[in-house]
């Protein structure tokens, strides 16, 4: 048999501490890069780009062409699934996604029997990044977690409060219900077929962990991440999943010990030393420098990034951003962030 290739960002995931924190940035394909916005222009449009095996595997490889990272990132979306499940989904350019908002209706309308053929394209992306990595790279798939996916089905756009699907989960909680089963379900086989198709590892996003209190956070974040990892692990045993529920803030120990995620991800406003009093110190993490720190560069990211790699470094920890890349990011600030990671 051929022996096992060393992964550092994996072998962390699952619990073991490198002596240099391995690396990568949420998002880290993106607009910020020049040859990303170059290839973007041969896809009609952005579905387009995460469903065209060719240009998807060519966006994810640009960060590692030039940047010294442990991890490609699948290039896709979160909001493939709607997509997937007939819900009308696009992205208007300056605008960001436009969704034909749900109702109670619409929801019984979804239709899961043909989501997994819709994203056959994605399966074939992995797979030829697969062959294209280095074997000490982390290939890393991904899907949204069902709650930061619903606000975007029943709301029909990103929102800063996520009203209209907090609302509707409380009003109309049996077709709200109805609409995590079929986001859960068809979560499981989408990130099974990943693991399938070559992905190491898998980040659950719940990018909207915010605004809830205990008794709906629990609900519709923590149970919706549970049922997840616990069916995925039915289908590819001990998959390693990252969790990254951003907002969490008290939650996060709750999150983290009830999901069974292996790792967390770790939003920037989130005091390190939080993390480290109040969740367990063989636990791993990722994060969680403010991505506005590696926009200003200089002092201010610097001496944070160093704060981060010191407060972090006696349990597992994978250096990354506490929230994704923006577009406006000089790619000479990537450069000396991954200098000082890289120094440790
Ligand atoms: O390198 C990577 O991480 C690439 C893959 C990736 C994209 N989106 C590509 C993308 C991943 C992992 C995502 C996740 C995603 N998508 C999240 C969770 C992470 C987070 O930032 O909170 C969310 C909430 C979305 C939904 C989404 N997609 C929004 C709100 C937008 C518009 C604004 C934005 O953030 O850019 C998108 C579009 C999108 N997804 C772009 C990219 C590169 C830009 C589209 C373009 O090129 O025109």
């Amino acid at each position: 048999m051929a022996p096992v290739p060393h992964k550092p960002l994996l072998a962390t995931v699952l619990g073991q501490r490198q002596e240099r924190p391995p690396m990568w940035i949420m998002r880290q394909a993106g607009r910020y890069l020049p040859e990303y916005r170059e290839t973007r222009t041969k896809a009609a449009n952005f579905l387009e780009l995460c469903y065209t095996p060719e240009l998807a595997v060519e966006v994810t490889l640009q960060p590692l062409r030039r940047f010294d990272l442990d991890a490609a990132i699948l290039f896709s979306d979160i909001l493939v699934i709607p997509d997937a499940l007939g819900q009308s989904v696009r992205f208007a350019t300056g605008e960001g996604p436009l969704l034909e908002p749900l109702d109670e209706k619409a929801i019984d309308r979804l239709d899961g029997a043909r989501a997994l053929e819709h994203l056959a394209p994605v399966f074939e992306t992995l797979r030829r990044l697969r062959a294209a990595l280095p074997p000490e790279k982390t290939l890393i798939g991904f899907c949204g977690a069902p709650w930061t996916v619903a606000t975007y089905m029943l709301g029909g756009r990103g929102s800063a409060d996520q009203w209209t699907a907090r609302r509707f989960a409380l009003e109309h909680p049996k077709a709200f219900d109805r609409l995590i089963d079929v986001l859960v379900k068809t979560s499981i086989d989408y990130l099974a077929a990943q693991f399938e198709a070559g992905a190491d590892v898998v980040q659950l996003f719940e990018s909207w962990a915010l605004n809830l209190d205990d008794t709906s956070f629990a609900r519709q974040v923590i149970e919706p991440n549970r049922r997840i990892v616990e069916g995925l692990r039915q289908r590819v045993p001990n998959a390693p999943v990252i969790g990254f529920p951003r907002g969490a803030a008290g939650n996060l120990r709750h999150f983290a010990e009830t999901t069974g995620v292996n790792a967390l991800g770790i939003d920037f406003s989130t005091p390190i030393d939080f993390v480290n009093a109040h969740l367990p110190p063989d636990l791993p993490v990722q994060g969680n420098l403010d991505p506005l720190r590696l926009v200003v560069g200089g002092e201010a990211m610097e001496s944070q990034a160093r704060a981060i790699l010191s407060a972090f470094k006696n349990r597992p920890h994978i250096f990354n951003l506490g929230h994704g890349i923006v577009p406006e990011t000089p790619i000479g600030h990537v450069e000396r962030l991954i200098e000082i990671v890289k120094a440790e």
